[in-house]
């Protein structure tokens, strides 16, 4: 399948979705604190998202090929979970740092986007962990205009953290997103500058970069989702959805508490 450019109307829509995403993040937000439980969060956002924004969480029951389907409405990974950290009875404590990754379906298009939060104060490597995350995935949103090519995204960003100490996770990626949670094509956080696809306007695909702070091996828990660093040093992503335009890009997930660009 090759990779789909939107029509206006796409965009539009994936302009709604790409809010609607973006608001959950902000109504969890003061809910996000020492005490809570994943599962409640995954509670709020689900009916937040199924009986406010009247759209569909696609976490719930997303099944791709080989594996089960995915049991809860939202991701949540905590310190040395990597991503796709199952919701469950786990109490958040103070010093944790969490990444909640919503994705919302609106009249048949999809929002993705995911930020970290700090439960009370976090440690001053797990605090520059992810402000240097969030700086990585704003490094890979100013590499993408028309004429650029998808090398040019994963080279901003691993040249950026790797001299830090840090690593880049190979084993999961950016994503084409329309009509389809995961579409063509893949977007590598790590490669070679001027290599492999050249971005056209009206492209839509997620940047959604994860950086451990260890040794970038990985392992899969026995729940066939939850991704852990090999090392267990601690990881942080953020996450947002991306539309080439004309002159550069337009980022689709964003609403009023979003955090800002970085400079
Ligand atoms: N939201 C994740 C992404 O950014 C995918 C989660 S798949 C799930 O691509 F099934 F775990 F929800
Ligand atoms: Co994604
Ligand atoms: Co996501």
């Amino acid at each position: 399948m090759p990779v789909s450019i939107k029509s206006q109307q796409e965009i539009e829509k994936m302009r709604v979705a790409g809010r609607l995403t973006s608001e959950v993040l902000d109504y969890i937000t003061p809910f996000v604190k020492a005490g809570v439980t994943t599962n409640k969060l995954d509670q709020l956002c689900h009916d937040l998202i199924v009986n406010v924004q009247k759209a569909i969480p696609a976490p719930l029951n997303y099944a791709p090929s080989g594996h089960r389907p995915y049991p809860k409405s939202i991701c949540t990974s905590i310190n040395h979970q990597i991503c796709h950290g199952v919701p469950s009875d786990k109490v958040l404590r103070n010093g944790d740092i969490v990444n909640l990754d919503i994705t919302v379906i609106k009249d048949g298009y999809h929002g993705d986007s995911s930020r970290m939060f700090y439960i009370g104060e976090p440690s001053i490597q797990a605090r520059r962990l992810c402000e240097t995350t969030y700086q990585a995935l704003w490094h890979g949103i100013r590499a993408v205009k028309p004429g650029a090519y998808l090398g040019d995204i994963g080279y901003a960003i691993q040249s950026f953290v790797e001299p830090m100490g840090y690593s880049v996770v190979r084993e999961f990626c950016g994503h084409g997103i329309g009509q389809k949670f995961h579409e063509e094509p893949q977007v590598l956080h790590y490669g070679k500058a001027r290599t492999g696809l050249k971005l056209e306007p009206g492209m839509t695909f997620t940047i959604e970069p994860m950086i451990n702070a260890g040794k970038a091996g990985i392992k899969q828990l026995g729940d066939g989702w939850t991704i852990v660093t090999k090392d267990h040093s601690l990881s942080a992503q953020y996450e947002h959805t991306i539309l080439v335009t004309d002159t550069g890009f337009e980022v689709l997930t964003v609403s009023d508490g979003c955090p800002l660009p970085t400079p």
